[in-house]
């Protein structure tokens, strides 16, 4: 089932999200409708939040990037196996010079901005079977798992830039709080205050 994507200025985007016991209700349903949910709206990743699920769930599928449009293999051709998901994912080392990238957000409709980060993390996490990892990550995958690892802490690619670009942008979030927007995806804005 395709869900909304909350939009920005929705409180459950701004909330540190709670860890998934195993055996948690629902989990492989909610697992499979992010996953159609992502798809439907072009996304490479979908946190829990963005749903309106506040725990500690993020999903990824890179893989478009390994081919060009053609079908033909991109310098990225490793990401073809980076379709995941991430379960009470931690970060727990992040380093190297950090290097921007133009990021957007399924929460955050029509706007990219440069965002600085540092290009090689290592992750704790579970798998949907509650395995446990260890892993390293780098380059895009890295700067994706960032992205949606920022959001189980309430934090948005916004939130990272400097203060004037951010003022520059308050117009166009404000817009999209209050559903100004062409989104070509199913979205849920928050109640008009
Ligand atoms: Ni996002």
């Amino acid at each position: 089932m395709i869900l909304p994507i909350r939009a920005y200025g929705d409180p459950v985007l701004k909330k540190m999200a709670q860890d998934i016991e195993p055996g948690h209700t629902g989990l492989k349903q909610l697992i499979a409708d992010m996953f159609e949910t992502m798809y439907a709206a072009n996304g490479v990743g979908l946190a829990a939040p963005q749903i309106g699920q506040s725990v500690r769930l993020f999903i990824v599928d890179a893989s478009p990037f390994a081919e060009d449009e053609d079908g033909k293999p991109t310098k990225d051709t490793h990401l073809k196996d980076f379709k995941k998901v991430f379960i009470n994912p931690y970060i727990v080392e992040e380093e190297g010079e950090e290097w921007p990238f133009e990021e957007g957000c399924l929460s955050i409709p029509n706007i990219r901005e440069e965002v600085f980060r540092k290009p090689k993390i290592v992750l704790q996490y579970q798998d949907e079977k509650f395995r446990e990892f260890e892993e390293e990550f780098d380059g895009f995958a890295a700067r994706v798992i960032q992205h949606e690892h920022d959001h189980l802490d309430g934090i948005l690619f916004t939130d990272h830039l400097p203060p004037l670009r951010r003022r520059l942008l308050n117009g166009k979030l404000r817009d999209i709080t209050r559903g100004n927007t062409d989104a070509k995806y199913k979205m849920r804005f928050p109640p008009v205050k």
